[in-house]
């Protein structure tokens, strides 16, 4: 049978019965506000190169968000960033960004380490700017945070080549005589050549005892990555190394001298993990902020890394809208895994696009 078009069945006088149809959609999509359709849909933005690039704050990044606001449509921060305590990150977007974002509707990279405060005690912390992250660790929960400055001031030769000047030392504490029980990565460290060399002591010690060897350098406490990410976007022209690129070290010097794989837990972006964990936060989000008691039934995932938010959102099956405004740019491969459900330029074009077809959806719904 011939596929009539809809444009034809119109003009055929007496057709009456597809008419109002027609009306009917075509008032229905003008007429249907964002806001009636808040309850079924729902955003997981990343942060660094869909909103943010570096320090500087993005045109559209502060429109989308300041539009879900208007039609109060939920939505979350999901980043694998970090290197700070949620509430400061939070406070520090909310000014860059123009807009009021709270702590319940934000993930970074580190956040799911709070369950693992029950597990471990002595923790190795590393990364992010001078002692931050030792207070983000206690803030969670961690009994005793240990930073690669704690070490070197105990003992100077750990790394003789260390960039620590006089004040960080200030802030270094002494080092209890307990084993340590984990490793805990939460942001990009800042002297990779320091912090590599005490992580993989500690991995290599007898039983996490610092300062002593195990037997064939046998890796005995576990260490965990809060993200992989190669690469990311800053206001570089450029995609710079992130946190993946010191694991792949990390993994490199300790085979080379151990002989050994690392065996270690990665969280953040793609990982189901985090996820899971962003999910549970963006319903949360949704009852008490908005009253939504419903689970919801579609989630828009906007990043601009293929590998880690793209390849996240789909694992998740959550719908996935790549942007062109931080590491991905046109004519990049995209394996099967990282394929989205559109490419778009930035994140204003994400939350137009994703309203449309929660309209469509709904237009959908409506008429059968
Ligand atoms: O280390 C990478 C991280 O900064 C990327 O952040 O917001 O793009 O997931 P985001
Ligand atoms: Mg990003």
């Amino acid at each position: 049978m011939n596929v009539i078009s809809r444009r034809v069945l119109e003009r055929i006088p007496g057709n009456c019965a597809f008419r109002p149809i027609i009306a009917r959609r075509r008032h229905l999509s003008q007429k249907t506000k964002p806001s009636e359709l808040a309850r079924d849909f729902a955003f997981a933005f990343d942060i660094d190169g869909v909103l943010i690039r570096g320090a500087k704050a993005l045109e559209e990044g502060k429109e989308a968000l300041k539009y879900l606001r208007e039609h109060n449509i939920p939505w979350i921060l999901l980043t694998n960033g970090g290197g700070k305590s949620e509430t400061e990150r939070v406070e520090g977007l909310s000014a860059q960004l123009g807009i009021d974002i709270h702590v319940d509707q934000f993930v970074q990279s580190h956040t799911p380490f709070k369950r693992l405060v029950h597990r471990y005690d002595k923790v190795l912390v590393v990364g992010g700017d001078r002692d931050k992250c030792r207070h983000v660790a206690q803030d969670y929960g961690f009994k005793d945070c240990v930073m690669p400055v704690d070490v070197l001031a105990s003992n100077k030769s750990v790394w003789p080549f260390h960039r620590f000047a006089q004040d960080d030392f200030l802030l270094s504490r002494p080092l209890s005589s307990e084993k340590f029980d984990a490793v805990l990565v939460f942001n990009d460290p800042r002297d990779w050549g320091c912090d590599t060399q005490v992580i993989i002591d500690v991995l290599t010690s007898d039983n996490g005892y610092y300062g002593t060897k195990s037997s064939q350098l046998k890796q005995t406490v576990p260490i965990y990555f809060s993200n992989d990410d190669l690469l990311w976007a800053n206001e570089y022209p450029h995609p710079r190394f992130g946190q993946g690129a010191f694991r792949r070290g990390i993994e490199t010097v300790y085979k080379e001298y151990s002989g050994a794989e690392l065996e270690s837990t990665i969280i953040g972006k793609p990982f189901l993990f985090t996820y899971e964990y962003a999910h549970s936060v963006l319903n949360d989000w949704r009852r008490h902020a908005f009253g939504y008691t419903n689970d919801v039934h579609r989630v828009y995932m906007v990043g601009d890394n293929p590998a880690s938010d793209i390849r996240g959102g789909n694992g998740y099956g959550w719908d996935t809208l790549l942007v062109k405004s931080g590491v991905y740019k046109d004519g990049d491969k995209l394996d099967s895994r990282s394929k989205p459900r559109a490419v778009v330029d930035n994140v204003l074009a994400a939350v137009k696009l994703a309203v449309e077809l929660e309209i469509k959806h709904k237009l959908k719904n409506t008429s059968t």
